[in-house]
């Protein structure tokens, strides 16, 4: 499809080499880009498996590079060009397995780009190694970087990654399969594109940097895997694709995807995620109380000390917080930490020991400032 030059053609596939369309684009436009570009795969001859069945492996012409000379100028116009569509606060993506990522990460530190994280996609049913001669290639490495090193805003949506993953903090190892099933897309009963991604793949990297209305722009769109996704999750996109076939695919697929229901700005963000679980003896651990302390049991005559293992005693008893609380109170069950008060020594204020766990908690959750993190890395703590 032609577009007016200058505008971005939104929810778009665009048919021709990416190096000429990117220059057409508006500078500061898009919040991510997401690129698949050929790996230069440098496959010599044909591939067998040990029954003598043919391996269906890639060998297209788009993936054909004369030299890694050629390859690297090549991987310096397109990613030239993202750079200056990319908005200020916008991150890129990029794919790649060991035959491209070194030579494509070299070329982003020169372009000005800085890392922020590599992503190992594990594949969970790779293709085998058909000779035996090497290991199994199980994984494919995704740079995740921005554009230069002093950008201090973009998009990671880290606490909803992190309650939407059993509220651990997403890492760096992804486990997913290939793209295979109904999801691989077919052209009179063969695989449609040799390289089609798989959903999931997509779906963590906008769920992680964009937001509902955010643009993406994908520059090797094949299938249009990343459109199909970004409609899917209520994101505009742009896809490049040079083969005409890929991108009418790409352009139908997209077509079906129904988008989201109920547009995820209407929601509430995520609820804080469940609150960690602290043991009274962490405040003793961490100096908040002391062995010896005395605890008063709320709006009764009860008194308690404080043991250095966490235990409190009150009359003949000794045991935890909520024991020694139920069974001053006669009651089958109570919450020590709204019940036992301790003795502000600052203020002299009789305040629940739930204050002082809170205090715990956040020095534990504490997320450390984008800027300090990058102080960190710099200084080689992190
Ligand atoms: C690795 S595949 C991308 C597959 C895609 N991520 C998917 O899920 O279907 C790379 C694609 O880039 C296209 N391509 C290669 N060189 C190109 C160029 N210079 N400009 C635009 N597209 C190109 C190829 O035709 C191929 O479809």
């Amino acid at each position: 499809m032609k577009h007016e030059v200058n505008r971005l053609p939104l929810d778009t596939v665009l048919q021709g080499d990416c190096r000429t369309l990117l220059s057409t684009l508006p500078s500061n436009s898009v919040d991510l880009v997401f690129a698949d570009p050929p790996y230069n795969l440098q496959l010599r001859g044909e591939l067998w498996r040990p029954n003598l069945t043919h391996v269906d492996a890639v060998d297209d012409d788009w993936d054909k590079f004369a030299s890694f000379a050629e390859y690297d100028a090549f991987t310096r116009a397109w990613l030239g060009e993202c750079r200056r569509i990319m908005k200020d606060t916008g991150t890129l993506w990029v794919i790649g397995s060991y035959h491209n990522i070194y030579r494509v990460g070299a070329i982003l530190q020169e372009l000005g780009f800085w890392i922020l994280n590599d992503v190992s996609w594990v594949k969970s049913n790779p293709m085998p190694n058909f000779r035996g001669t090497r290991f199994c290639n199980a994984h494919e490495t995704l740079l995740w970087v921005k554009k230069s090193e002093k950008q201090s805003k973009y998009t990671f949506n880290y606490q909803s990654l992190k309650a939407g993953n059993d509220d651990l903090q997403m890492r760096s190892d992804w486990h997913i399969p290939i793209c295979t099933g109904d999801e691989r897309l077919k052209l009179n009963g063969e695989k449609a594109h040799a390289t089609q991604k798989p959903e999931a793949l997509l779906h963590r990297i906008l769920r992680a940097c964009t937001n509902p209305g955010d643009v993406v722009l994908d520059p090797f769109f094949g299938t249009g895997t990343t459109g199909a996704v970004a409609k899917r999750m209520g994101r505009n996109w742009v896809g490049i694709e040079r083969e005409e076939t890929y991108a009418r695919l790409a352009a139908s697929r997209i077509q079906e995807v129904v988008p989201p229901l109920v547009p995820d700005e209407d929601t509430p963000a995520p609820l804080d995620t469940p609150k960690l679980r602290i043991p009274f003896v962490n405040l003793i651990e961490h100096g908040l109380i002391h062995a010896g302390d005395e605890l008063r049991l709320d709006r009764t005559e009860h008194i308690a000390v404080v043991h250095e293992d966490g235990t409190i005693s009150s009359g003949r008893h000794r045991a935890s917080i909520h024991k020694v609380g139920s069974l001053c109170l006669n009651k089958p069950s109570c919450n020590g930490w709204d019940h036992w008060f301790f003795r502000d020594r600052r203020t002299g204020e009789y305040l629940p020991l739930d204050t002082l766990r809170e205090v715990i908690r956040k020095a534990i959750t504490a997320t450390p400032s984008q800027d300090a993190v990058e102080a960190m890395e710099r200084t080689g703590k992190l």
